[in-house]
């Protein structure tokens, strides 16, 4: 399947994440410092969106029971998460955010 659009640049602005929906579940988009990441969206520890959360000094805050996660690697910074996130490759083209959905992985 490759790289496939899952949004736009312009619908992620810096310091937010948006839920997007893949045939592999849902993924969050994260725009730190200009920087687009793509983790899965739901959160390790329980059911919750992770684009529900904060995005600040490099991390994704889940905003139900306040884990914290980089957002490059997925490596969990803060409990009570145990488990790391998948992060995905991610390219930009012109306006379009596109996705890697198979070769999501843990670091
Ligand atoms: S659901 Fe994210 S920390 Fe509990």
């Amino acid at each position: 399947m490759g790289y496939i659009k899952v949004c736009q640049a312009s619908e992620v602005p810096e310091g937010s994440s948006l839920r997007v929906e893949d045939p592999a579940g849902a993924l969050a988009v994260h725009n730190y410092e200009g920087q687009f990441y793509v983790t899965q969206d739901r959160c390790t520890h329980d059911e919750w969106s992770l684009s529900e959360g904060y995005l600040e000094d490099g991390m994704i805050e889940c905003s139900l029971h306040w884990a914290k996660f980089c957002v490059k690697t997925g490596q969990v910074k803060a409990p009570p998460a145990c488990q790391a996130l998948k992060i995905y490759p991610v390219r930009i083209t012109g306006d379009d955010i596109e996705v890697d959905v198979e070769a999501g992985h843990l670091t």
